[in-house]
């Protein structure tokens, strides 16, 4: 199969892009179209022969439920058997946004799109490509991130290209995106409303829209515990360049010698060393490619950057890399996160 590649600038959609992506997803068929926190990979969710096409063109495992995407909160009343109080709540607080709620599904909702669940998620995003597109197709739009399965997601067109050239029709180039990692992911379902997968909008910022305590899926905060993740795709090792990464975490000067004295034991041993490191520090390093998140302590640059910066390490052949570990709180809590998953809890204090 052919992939065609059509550049769509988010600030003057040209229509006729537009208007093919939708005949696309309404036909059944695969786009790839930007979103502000990653390019998704989008079909008819409706349709259970379209959401299958999603899980061959990524090699991702059935088990593993995908990500509803509407354009006004009438949709979600349309695919959910009941809605708490908190899920207008948080949409008035939140959407279109980064933000995916996890609520009971209806009949409607097909069992491909969910992986097996009775749950569904849900999120309307704020991209204006992304909304252009589910409201010229008239459909919901089922997509999880652009991305051949376990490799970092796409945060630009090149990305998805790279992974999934010659295996779907259609990409919408909507240029880099704006925040870098996926959807924050809470659970409805549960008791007290759950965090299965931490992103930009934090829980600090939840728990304010909601006025009531949250809680964070202990499967994602001890992953050595026997607790599994509840969201089936935190499971995986995910978000990893081809190379092997390991955390070094402590203080900047120890942090430094460490990753330096490492370095010098693999390139003797003829490997290519990464390092991953803030603005700050990568002039004091010793690897053979060192880039750099942004300036220290400015998570919102690290989390924009992290996917690309992954996906640069396998261009530049590195065999093993070295990551600063960054701080944990606010965005911050998100990128540490998927770099964990990323170096599969590879991590080292120093
Ligand atoms: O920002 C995002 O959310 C991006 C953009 C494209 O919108 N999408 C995305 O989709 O990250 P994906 O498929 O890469 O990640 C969806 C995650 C997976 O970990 C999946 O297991 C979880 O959401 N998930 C989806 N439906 C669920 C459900 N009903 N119950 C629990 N977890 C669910
Ligand atoms: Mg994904």
């Amino acid at each position: 199969m052919q992939t065609k590649v059509v550049s769509v600038d988010p600030t003057r959609i040209d229509d006729a892009c537009i208007r093919e992506a939708a005949e696309q997803i309404r036909a059944g068929g695969l786009v790839a179209f930007p979103t502000e926190t990653v390019y998704g990979l989008g079909a008819d969710a409706l349709c259970p022969e379209a959401a299958k096409k999603i899980y061959a063109a990524k090699g991702r495992p059935s088990d593993n439920p995908l990500i509803v995407h509407i354009a006004d909160y009438a949709q979600l009343m349309s695919v959910a058997r009941e809605l708490p109080r908190e899920a207008k709540l948080l949409a008035d607080a939140f959407w279109p946004g980064p933000l995916t709620m996890i609520v009971w599904k209806n009949e409607l909702v097909p069992r491909e799109t969910t992986g097996g669940m009775d749950t569904v998620a849900v999120r309307m995003p704020s991209h204006p490509v992304a909304l252009r597109l589910i409201r010229e197709s008239g459909c919901l739009i089922a997509a999880p991130s652009a991305n051949v399965s376990g490799r970092p997601s796409p945060t630009e067109a090149s990305h998805v290209a790279a992974d999934l050239d010659g295996r779907i029709p259609l990409i919408l180039d909507g240029g880099p995106v704006g925040i870098g990692i996926e959807s924050t992911i809470i659970d409805l379902t549960e008791e007290v409303p759950m965090i299965l997968r931490p992103g930009y909008i934090t829980a600090e910022m939840l728990a304010a829209a909601l006025g009531e305590e949250i809680r964070t899926d202990p499967g994602i905060i001890a992953p050595d515990s026997e607790q599994r993740p509840k969201a089936p795709g935190m499971k995986y090792r995910h978000y990893a360049p081809k190379a092997e990464l390991i955390l070094i975490r402590g203080e900047r000067g120890r942090v430094i010698r460490e990753i330096n004295r490492l370095t010098g034991e693999k390139q003797q041993a003829g490997l290519r060393v990464g390092v991953m490191a803030s603005d700050e520090n990568a002039g004091s390093y010793t690897a053979d490619c060192v880039l750099c998140l942004g300036a220290e302590g400015d998570m919102e640059a690290a989390a924009r950057q992290l996917y690309g910066t992954l996906r640069e390490f396998d261009r530049q052949k590195a065999d093993i890399i070295y990551a600063e570990s960054p701080a944990a709180s606010g965005v911050g809590a998100a990128v540490m996160n998927r770099l964990c998953k990323a170096a599969g809890y590879q991590i080292s204090d120093v």
